[in-house]
């Protein structure tokens, strides 16, 4: 054969070891954040049908959840809470006896060393199911920013090490960093879900924490899908707010926009893989149409090499064990 010119950019695949020298995306464990579901009452342990794997826990079956994953290895856990009772201003999610506050001082107390995050939000607690304030059909952007400020300043108080608003007002995390300073909490970081879209993707986490609107949408403040440009300009006002860390989501089908927020600002990244996402990947394994733990790994791969830092994931206690036989 006549000499050709071309590169053998196999040689760098020919084996195990040699692929993983020149590995540039590594996912860890330690970079993991697992979301977890609790509910007022005793003895609920309640799996959530569109979630397999996932469960509604009462603070007395708590322990065992989050034992295991301490055990994993995974350093942080972030709380959804589901109060008993709901009303127009959303009060459960303020109160010091609101299910997160209780829920944040069972897990410091037993495991002093896990990062407790608290989800920073309404919509569980308004019973009209919206984000913020509602009135005449308007969710209210100003009126909402003290109530959410209240609220974290509630979870500070009961031992939360992070506030994660996700509440997409404008100003939001101005005004809980005042509410956290004001109180004494300088010290407590904002994971600021900066970067949420209006996603379908959320279908199961709303089925699982009781949170759908009850009338209209949440477009007024979530971002429209199509939106690059505005991502940044949503990341932009929340680190000129003083955000300690900026959240994209969902994570999968917004990779691009990851990689944006990483190349244009220097805070951590984090990556929501959210309810939907999971739930794809777990109906298709359940029918044996994909294999996956391969699958997840990939997944998260991608997240990583999109320029995540951190990845919030239902995932992540068997990721964690996967990433240990591998
Ligand atoms: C609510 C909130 C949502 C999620 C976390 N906090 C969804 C929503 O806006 O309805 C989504 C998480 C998921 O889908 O896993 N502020
Ligand atoms: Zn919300």
């Amino acid at each position: 054969m006549e000499q050709l010119n071309f590169r053998r950019n196999r040689r760098l695949r020919n084996s195990s070891a040699l692929r993983s020298m020149v590995r540039e995306t590594v996912v860890r464990k330690e970079e993991f954040i697992y979301p977890i579901f609790v509910v007022e009452g005793e003895n609920v342990k309640e799996e959530i049908a569109s979630m397999p794997g996932v469960y509604h826990f009462s603070l007395d079956l708590l322990a065992a959840e989050v034992d295991e994953v301490v055990s994993l290895g995974i350093p942080s856990i972030i709380l959804f809470g589901l109060p008993n009772a709901k009303d127009a201003e959303g009060s459960e999610a303020f109160s010091d006896e609101g299910i997160v506050q209780k829920a944040t001082r069972f897990v410091k107390e037993r495991h002093p060393g896990l990062v407790v995050i608290a989800d920073t939000c309404l919509c569980q607690y308004t019973d009209h199911g919206h984000c913020g304030v509602l009135h005449d059909g308007k969710v209210l952007n100003d009126p909402s920013l003290e109530l959410l400020a209240r609220t974290a300043v509630s979870q500070a108080k009961a031992g939360a090490d992070i506030i994660a608003p996700s509440n997409m007002m404008d100003g939001f995390v101005a005004a809980i960093r005042q509410g956290l300073d004001a109180a004494g909490f300088e010290d407590i970081p904002i994971m600021s879900y900066a970067v949420k879209y209006a996603s379908a993707y959320y279908g199961p986490f709303r089925d699982a924490a009781n949170s759908s609107p009850q009338s209209g949408d949440r477009k007024t403040y979530q971002m429209d899908p199509a939106n690059r440009m505005e991502a940044i300009r949503e990341a932009e006002s929340d680190v000129a707010e003083g955000a300690d860390f900026l959240i994209v989501k969902p994570a999968l089908s917004y990779l691009d926009i990851m990689r944006d927020v990483k190349d244009n600002f220097t805070l951590p990244v984090v990556a929501y893989n959210v309810s939907g996402e999971y739930a794809m990947v777990k109906a298709a394994a359940q029918n044996g149409w994909i294999n996956e733990k391969d699958v997840v790994l990939e997944t998260l791969t991608s997240m990583k090499r999109a320029g995540a830092d951190i990845i919030m994931t239902y995932h992540a206690k068997d990721a964690a064990r996967w990433l240990e036989e591998k």
